[in-house]
């Protein structure tokens, strides 16, 4: 079938909506909604059989809908309406809550129900919900609808709220008065669940040191104690802060937009407090010791049979100088370990997203600062790529984008849960990209699908990399799932008789490769490129800031219209 994605952004969502319709032979397009005249210009030009709108944020306008069958993707269940669907979820501990794929009709979100799709409410942020429990459920349920509307023979079920399973109702925008964290009488959970349900976004407006700032991100502490609502640590970027009842991480602050001023965006909350902040100690937790521990981290290492994990999550898969610079010494410290296999990757969601551009953005001079993140980055991606002592496996549990799947390709083998992902290229970001993707990219998929992956700028769902050998091993199921698989392959690797025979070939190999070309070969012309990018001028500082700053499309990108 032609079927026309309509989407407020070509998001995580709608990205693998157009991987896995086009793996089932359908003909994608993708329309961004930006306005009423050119999405009915675009609706025109591309005669579309059926639209389906995986993350929309305005209404269809009536002539589409009257004239085309057009399906809405809620993150609800059935009956529910509204904005705010995942954010009152979250804030009222639902321990379920589901997808429903609606017809568009002219009340949002009150049409004809077309497929329904449960989930369980993991104790995560919104947006790793969305991007992982949220999908996967969004999935089945626009493939069911997907089914059922090509045999022309299903009729949708009209909303009825006397029906038992009809269990949602219409509700309000999730506001910040909702939001807001009293720190004199919210306990731990209270906090935590307020957080989450605001993370990535808006965040939680609250008051620190007598300014306004959103709070970002949210993790328990299970040790420090203080007078609710002060700031009694640091770690890595992160600040604690106390309740009635224990202390909490938050990583990450935005200040509020004063009026008329400039606009503001995420960063680590010590850059954003800078001189505010009053001189609390920084207490480090050690990966090992991280692992053992309910606290905020961002890098653990543990062990078992032979195989060593170091887990790594970033907020939104962004891993600036420091970040890079902290996993490379994790990974100093897992290489001098007598492990045979070591396994990197977070426990859930994005893998590596490259380089931090919101930390760039905020510096004094983002070309410079940039400069010093792909270094970083390059530092840790050789280390993989010459640690001939044991198997490296990148596990990705989500997605991954840039410079963030290069760092993947440097690894023996990579295994990929099937719900992520991938966006091999940089092009969007206006840059030429490094991280050796010009010795790891072409080495795996062939010199013409590397350049024609990097030059498309398409995403590609983790069946289909499969099929390019861009990874090697994709596994369905949960994030949990997933891991639980690969524990069980780690372990019978490390202890496999031919692990000996592959850790040799791969010395054998990588001798090899450097006499043909020697790594730093690589790297040094990735990085003169890389230069050009980053001085001043070039587009990608134009880029940058737009993504930064959120800046949306004037227009469809010509690589998405299908
Ligand atoms: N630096 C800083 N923040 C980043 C980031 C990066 N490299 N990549 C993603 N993020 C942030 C986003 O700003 C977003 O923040 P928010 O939750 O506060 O809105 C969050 O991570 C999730 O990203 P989003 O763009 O909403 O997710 P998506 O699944 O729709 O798209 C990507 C994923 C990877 C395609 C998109 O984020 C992207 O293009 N990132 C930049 C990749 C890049 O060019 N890296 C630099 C070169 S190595």
């Amino acid at each position: 079938m032609r079927i026309l994605l309509v989407a407020s952004a070509f998001n995580s969502l709608t990205q693998r909506v157009h991987t896995e319709l086009r793996a089932r032979g359908h003909q994608v397009g993708v329309e961004l909604a930006l306005g009423d005249e050119p999405l009915r210009a675009g609706v025109a030009r591309f005669q579309p059989e059926l639209i389906l709108a995986p993350m929309l944020t305005k209404a269809i306008p009536e002539d589409i809908w009257t004239e085309h069958t057009v399906l809405i993707l809620h993150p609800g269940p059935k009956g529910d309406r509204g904005p705010s669907s995942l954010d009152w979820a979250i804030s009222e501990g639902a321990r379920t809550w589901g997808v429903t794929v609606l017809q568009a009709v002219a009340e949002m979100d009150a049409g004809p129900i077309w497929a329904s799709v449960p989930f369980p409410v993991t104790a995560v942020g919104k947006s790793s919900l969305y991007r992982n429990e949220v999908a996967d459920a969004a999935l089945a349920a626009v493939l069911l609808a997907v089914e059922r509307f090509e045999s022309g023979e299903f009729t949708p079920e009209p909303l009825d709220y006397a029906r038992p399973d009809v269990r949602g109702r219409l509700r309000p925008y999730h506001a910040q008065p909702y939001r807001s964290i009293d720190w004199t009488a919210d306990n731990t959970a209270t906090v935590l669940r307020k957080l989450r349900a605001a993370d990535s976004q808006p965040g939680v407006l609250d008051e620190l040191f007598g300014h306004e700032f959103f709070l970002h991100g949210g993790h328990n502490e299970d040790q420090l104690r203080g007078v609710p609502g002060t700031v009694l640590a640091t770690r890595d970027g992160a600040i604690c802060r106390a309740t009635v009842d224990g202390a909490v991480w938050l990583p990450q602050l935005r200040a509020r937009r004063t009026p008329g001023g400039p606009p503001t965006f995420k960063q680590p909350a010590t850059d954003v407090l800078g001189e505010l902040l009053p001189a609390v100690p920084e207490v480090p937790v050690s990966p090992a010791v991280a692992a053992t521990r309910d606290t905020w981290s961002e890098i653990r290492y543990r062990e078992r049979d032979s195989v060593g994990y170091l887990e790594f999550a970033f907020a939104g898969g962004a891993m600036s100088t420091d970040q890079c610079r902290r996993l490379l010494y994790a990974y100093e410290q897992a290489r001098t370990r007598p492990i045979n296999v070591l396994v990197l990757g977070p426990e859930r969601d994005f893998f590596s997203n490259g380089i931090h551009l919101n930390v760039i953005e905020a510096a004094a001079d983002p070309g410079a600062e940039s400069w010093r993140n792909i270094n970083a980055m390059d530092d840790l991606v050789e280390a993989i790529l010459t640690t001939t002592d044991k198997v490296v496996i990148a596990a990705l549990p989500g997605n991954a984008a840039a410079g963030g799947i290069m760092l993947a390709l440097a690894a023996d083998e990579v295994w990929c849960r099937e719900s992520a992902v991938v966006n091999p290229h940089y092009q969007l970001m206006g840059l030429y990209g490094s991280e050796y993707w010009t010795y790891t990219l072409p080495r795996r998929v062939g010199a013409a699908t590397a350049e024609r992956l990097t030059q498309q700028t398409l995403p590609v769902g983790a069946r289909a990399a499969h099929a390019l050998g861009l990874v090697d091993q994709v596994i369905p199921g949960s994030p949990a799932a997933f891991w639980a698989w690969v524990r069980t392959e780690a372990t019978a690797l490390a202890d496999s008789p031919e692990l000996a025979d592959r850790v040799v070939e791969k010395k054998r190999r990588l001798a090899a490769d450097e006499a043909v070309k020697p790594l730093s070969a690589y790297r040094a012309e990735e990085l003169a490129r890389m230069s050009e990018n980053f001085a001043p001028g070039s587009p990608y500082h134009e880029l940058r800031q737009n993504f930064v700053y959120k800046v949306c499309a004037t227009a469809t990108p010509a690589h998405l219209l299908g």
